[in-house]
Formats: structure tokens, C-alpha cells, sequence
């Protein structure tokens, strides 16, 4: 895949920056890294904070017109897997906790932003921003539960090295979604889930509930079971799940 690399020093966001960016028609997959953001972005109106030069701060522009607009979290399933196919190298312990965190045991060690636009085709461009904790030691911020590979492994991570297995990995599930191999995609999504087996404690608009997930829809809703055996469907925002 023709992939271009910009290393920025520091940007206010490297999803903005991508977001801003121009590819030429070979450029098929344009990724931008920085070692600082003086505006990082996360979910909602969270800031994403990050130590200068300690961690992974990058995003993947693609434009995926053929993945159609109802089965957009594909992609999203796409670079999660493909985030959790790296660290399973590293260590034991890494699911994915929907829709877009990555988890060590009940601790956050990776966030992504997904910014997508569409077209009457599919999607026309899609900015997939990764903030991983690599080599930082402490965190300071309010962020709920961060967790470093530092503070698992007790040593530090060559983030070049890392980053580039994350991009190989990346592109060969995108190869997937090109050639609509969407089974393996989800199905591999579905076998990495955080607290994937049995009841757990979630909270909704109404309350606290015990919910067993059922599955993660294409386009992103995730469908509970709950003990009265109601079948619940949310999207992004809509509820928590309790730690
Ligand atoms: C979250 O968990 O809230 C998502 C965090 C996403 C952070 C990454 S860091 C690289 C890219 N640029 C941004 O401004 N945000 C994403």
C-alpha cells in the first residue's frame, strides 16, 4: 500500500492536521505523528493529553469509498484489531472495550478519534487517530485509569518500531475491508472484546442495569441482552460501562 509519513514535532492535532491535508491520487494512505499536541482530541469534548516525546500520537487518513456509510465501524474495527494484534506481542491483557478504547486488564492504555466524511459512493475520507501510551511513567490529568506499555513492561518501547507494526498491521485489515471480508473483521472484533462473557454493570439514561453483550453492530450500535431479556441497542455516548 502507498503509504506517505509526516513526522511533525508538534502540531495542535494530528487528526486536524490530516483532516486539513490534500493527498495526491498514489498517496492511498497518508499518516501524520507528532511527539507533542498543544490540542489534542479525544471522544466527546475530552482533551488528549500526552507527555512530550513519550508516546504514540498519530492518525491514518484513507479514503474507503468502497466501505458503504451503514458499515462504517468497520474501519473502526479495523485499526482496534489491528492496535490489538501489535500489543499482543507485548503483552497479555489487551481487549477492546467499545466502541474505541484499548484496554490492559481495567486499565486504558490506547484512545482513538475516528473522523469520517461521506459521499453518495461511501465514505470519502476517514481520519483514524490513535493516541497510545507508550513510554510515559506518570499520569497526571484527570484521564480515567491510563496505563503505559513502560509501566507493564518496566522498560521503555522503541516508538518508531511500534508505530510501524501498528501501520503494517492496519493495512492488512484494510486489505480485508477492500476486498469486503467484513466477517473476519468483526468476528476478530467480537473475540477481543472487553468483558466479552457474561453480565456486567452498565449505566443508561435510566440507570444502572446488569447487561451480556450480544453483538457490536457494522455501523457501531452495541446491542445488550439485559436480565429481563430485553434487548438494548445504543450508540456512541448513549451509555457506560461501569468499572
Ligand atoms: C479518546 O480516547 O478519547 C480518544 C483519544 C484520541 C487521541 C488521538 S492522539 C492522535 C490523534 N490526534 C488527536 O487530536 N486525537 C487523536
Amino acid at each position: 500500500m502507498n503509504t506517505k509519513i509526516i513526522k511533525l514535532e508538534e502540531t495542535d492535532s494530528t487528526n486536524t492536521y490530516l483532516k486539513n491535508y490534500s493527498p495526491s491520487d498514489e498517496e492511498e494512505m497518508v499518516v501524520a505523528v507528532a511527539d507533542y499536541q498543544t490540542a489534542g482530541r479525544g471522544q466527546g469534548t475530552h482533551a488528549w493529553e500526552s507527555e512530550r516525546g513519550k508516546n504514540l500520537l498519530f492518525s491514518i487518513l484513507v479514503r474507503p469509498v468502497w466501505v458503504p456509510v451503514t458499515r462504517q465501524f468497520l474501519l473502526s474495527m479495523a485499526g482496534a484489531i489491528a492496535l490489538k494484534d501489535v500489543l499482543d506481542t507485548y503483552t497479555e491483557g489487551i481487549t477492546l472495550k467499545w466502541p474505541n478504547d484499548v484496554y490492559w486488564y481495567d486499565k486504558k492504555i490506547s484512545g482513538t478519534l475516528i473522523e469520517t466524511s461521506i459521499c453518495s459512493q461511501g465514505i470519502k475520507r476517514c481520519v483514524f487517530g490513535i493516541g497510545l501510551n507508550v513510554n510515559q511513567e506518570e499520569f497526571v490529568s484527570d484521564a480515567p485509569n491510563p496505563v503505559s506499555l513502560r509501566q507493564i513492561l518496566g522498560h521503555d518501547v522503541d516508538r518508531e518500531e511500534l508505530l510501524q507494526k501498528i501501520l503494517d498491521a492496519f493495512a492488512g485489515y484494510y486489505e480485508f475491508l477492500r476486498r469486503a471480508d467484513y466477517m473476519d473483521v468483526s468476528g476478530i472484533y467480537h473475540q477481543s472484546l472487553y468483558r466479552r462473557k457474561g453480565y456486567h454493570w452498565y449505566e443508561d439514561k435510566d440507570g444502572e442495569f446488569e447487561g451480556a453483550i450480544v453483538e457490536v453492530e457494522d455501523d457501531g450500535h452495541l446491542i445488550l441482552h439485559d436480565k429481563q431479556g430485553h434487548i438494548r441497542s445504543y450508540s456512541f455516548g448513549e451509555i457506560k460501562i461501569k468499572l
